[in-house]
């Protein structure tokens, strides 16, 4: 499997020749951490998914977090002037150029997803689609974005709050188990595993910026034995599986 940050720099050329590129490579180079493609990557080992299909999926999910962030920080959402120790997209550039930038990534994931598609048959074009399916939908109206609307407006119910991060977080972990049409106990664990991994990381993050009004103790010890749980059920002496284990605890303990 082709290193995280050569497919990513790679996938660049599809924006190459469009007055959007430079935008774009400068939100998606920003040295972020990767973490969803990688997930994908680790997963995608552990059940011998086709690299081809996985390589897709991985820059589509990297583009559709970054296109997240880009609107995330713009004056109508979050305001913020510094993302990954630089400018944010709208204060480097403007503001049209940000909101651009964020739909040229969104758009570009359809058209990666579809394009490749193009290139399969049978079971495994099937099969892809349906994670191409499983991504998009993630990211969606009632994934994603609901989390997205629900912590913009205070007055909405907060139980979809999570979702603005736990969404493509687990796509991550279950778009190589779709690849492969694995099922019953290995889809479980798995599903456990990103659930988990996406909260905990969520209240991480919120940890950093001292939001913490989406939290009680009980609820964190639950989230923490559940993803301990889920740990314990990904126990066995693959190095594929150890590294992924791995992973999880340096990205959420580490
Ligand atoms: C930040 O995500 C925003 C959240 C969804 C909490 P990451 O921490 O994965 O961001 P980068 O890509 O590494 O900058
Ligand atoms: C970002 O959440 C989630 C999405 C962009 C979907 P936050 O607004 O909490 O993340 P940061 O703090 O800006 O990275
Ligand atoms: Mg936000
Ligand atoms: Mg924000």
């Amino acid at each position: 499997m082709k290193d995280v940050e050569v497919v990513l720099l790679e996938s660049l050329d599809y924006f190459k020749d469009s007055y959007i590129y430079h935008p774009v490579e400068y939100a998606l180079m920003a040295g972020g951490k990767r973490l969803r493609p990688r997930i994908l990557s680790l997963v995608g080992d552990i059940y011998r998914a086709p690299e081809e299909d996985l390589e897709v999926l991985m820059m589509a999910l990297e583009w559709i977090h970054n296109y997240s962030l880009i609107h995330d920080d713009l004056p109508g959402m979050d305001d913020d002037n510094f993302r990954r120790g630089q400018l944010t997209l709208h204060k480097k550039f403007d503001e049209a150029t940000a909101i651009l930038a964020g739909d040229a990534l969104l758009n570009g994931a359809s058209e990666l997803i579809l394009r490749h598609s193009l290139s399969l048959e049978g079971a495994r074009l099937k099969n892809f689609l349906q994670a191409g399916y499983l991504l998009l939908k993630a990211a969606g109206s009632h994934g994603m974005i609901q989390g997205q609307m629900v912590d913009l407006h205070p007055s909405l119910d907060q139980e979809d709050y999570m979702k603005k991060t736990n969404e493509l977080f687990y796509a991550a972990f279950m778009i190589p188990l779709v690849l492969v049409e694995a099922d019953g106990q290995e889809r479980g664990d798995m599903e456990l595993c990103g659930r988990s991994f996406g909260n905990l990381f969520q209240h991480k993050d919120d940890l950093d910026d001292q939001e913490l009004d989406h939290y009680n103790k009980k609820d964190l010890v639950i989230l923490r034995e559940v993803m301990d749980k889920a740990l314990e059920r990904l126990e066995s002496n693959r190095p594929e599986i150890k590294q992924l284990r791995k992973f999880i605890q340096e990205a959420l303990y580490g």
